[in-house]
This record gives C-alpha cells, sequence and structure tokens, in this order.
C-alpha cells in the first residue's frame, strides 16, 4: 500500500453514519473515495457532495449516493489533498479546475480533514507551486496588472493544448502568480481576498482542522 492510500484509508475511519461528506479531487483523493465505497459497503450509511466532475464520476462508479452543493444545507465532513501544506497548516489547492467548489466545501464543512504524503510539506505557500488565482474573464487584465504592481509575476493560464486560455469549472480564468518573499501567507490570503474581480484563489488559511500525512509507511495526525 502506498502512502497516498495509507492516509485515505485513515481518514475514512473518521466518517461515521449519517454523515454528509464532501470528495476532493486528485489522486490521493480518489483513494479516499475507494476507502468511502468499501465502508458503504459494509454497511455505512452516508451522502456525499463532489467537488469536481471528475469525482463524482469517480464516487458515481464507487456507488457512492451523491447530492448537489445547491440542494445541501451543511456538510460533515469535507477530505480532500494539496498541493503544498505550510507548517500552521495553510495549504496551496487549485492545480486543477475546480478551486471554487473545493474552498466552498473546506469552508462550509464542519470539519475539513487534508490527506497527503510527506512531499506536501513546505516551509512557505508558493514554494514549490505558482498561486493560483481564479479571476472574472472580463476583469483578469485589470488584476493582472495590479497584481505586477504588487511585485508579482506570472501570467493568465493556458489550456492542456495551449491554444486558448484555461476556463475553469466555475467559468473563470486563472493568473498563476508568483509573488515576493515578504507576502506571507496571511498576508497574502488577505491580498487576494480584497482585489476586486478575484473569484477565488487557492490559499486555503485557516480552513484545516486536521492534516493526514504519511511519510513511507509511518502516519502523522497534526492538529490546527
Ligand atoms: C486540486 O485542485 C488540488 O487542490 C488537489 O487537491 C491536489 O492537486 C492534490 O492532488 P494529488 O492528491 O493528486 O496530489
Amino acid at each position: 500500500m502506498n502512502d497516498k492510500q495509507l492516509v485515505a484509508i485513515e481518514a475514512s475511519q473518521l466518517v461515521q453514519d449519517g454523515m454528509v461528506v464532501g470528495l476532493g479531487t486528485g489522486s490521493t483523493a480518489n483513494f479516499f473515495i475507494e476507502a468511502l465505497a468499501q465502508r458503504q459497503q459494509q454497511g455505512l450509511n452516508i451522502s456525499t457532495i463532489a467537488s469536481s466532475t471528475i469525482s463524482a464520476i469517480k464516487a458515481a462508479a464507487c456507488g457512492l449516493t451523491l447530492i448537489d452543493f445547491a440542494q445541501a444545507s451543511h456538510v460533515d465532513l469535507y477530505v480532500d489533498g494539496a498541493d503544498e501544506i505550510s507548517p500552521h497548516l495553510t495549504l496551496l489547492k487549485g492545480r486543477g479546475q475546480d478551486l471554487v467548489m473545493e474552498k466552498l466545501l473546506a469552508h462550509y464543512a464542519k470539519s475539513f480533514v487534508v490527506v497527503a504524503d510527506k512531499s506536501k510539506l513546505v516551509s512557505r505557500i508558493g514554494e514549490n507551486f505558482v498561486i493560483p488565482i481564479e479571476v472574472m474573464p472580463s476583469a483578469w487584465k485589470m488584476v493582472k496588472a495590479q497584481l505586477l504592481e504588487l511585485g508579482a509575476t506570472g501570467d493568465i493560464r493556458l489550456n492542456a493544448s495551449q491554444d486558448n486560455v484555461a476556463v475553469t469549472a466555475s467559468g473563470s480564468y486563472v493568473l498563476d502568480m508568483r509573488f515576493p518573499i515578504q507576502y506571507d501567507e496571511k498576508r497574502l490570503n488577505d491580498l487576494l481576498n480584497a482585489i476586486p474581480g478575484v473569484v477565488e484563489h487557492g490559499i486555503f488559511y485557516g480552513l484545516t482542522q486536521q492534516v493526514i500525512i504519511a511519510d513511507q509507511g509511518k502516519l502523522e495526525i497534526k492538529q490546527a
């Protein structure tokens, strides 16, 4: 069993009968979906909300009951992976196209649990990846100009074949930006939250209750 499977199985043990469970997106979240489906086969009664179409497809293939986010009044537990995890358990997410739904689930879930292997631990957010910033298509140039003025570097994200701009699941464009080191995670979060035209961004600040990490078969649980 690899580390991603290990953390996914550990997180699946947190799920209790009757819960509404948010499903993340990515390879680690996929292992969680499989582990959850196995618990359901053993008699657990739950419903799930997917953070992306690809997770919904995976969940349906595994036999999980899906409900629409718009029909849900609460989420008990959201389990997802991350691209980076800082020492204060701030996350960088959104390498994919589903940032907005991921942030909604992370905010509204009673508990948000992150599952990852050790490669995701960083000393500062932005160490390994650019920071994805979803913007209203009509505002992308204005937002980019403001970010460049503030010292950031980067540009609009292109699609996989590099022949057009990428469009996210919520219809936004994405600016993939790097920021100077003096912008710590709180400052960056506050800054990006305050810029009109920014729909959502990949910094998940103060949202994580627990991180389950595995390093070569050894589990570590970090509580916020
Ligand atoms: C998706 O948008 C990201 O936020 C994912 O949570 C992230 O890319 C984790 O993926 P892996 O589990 O495949 O590393």
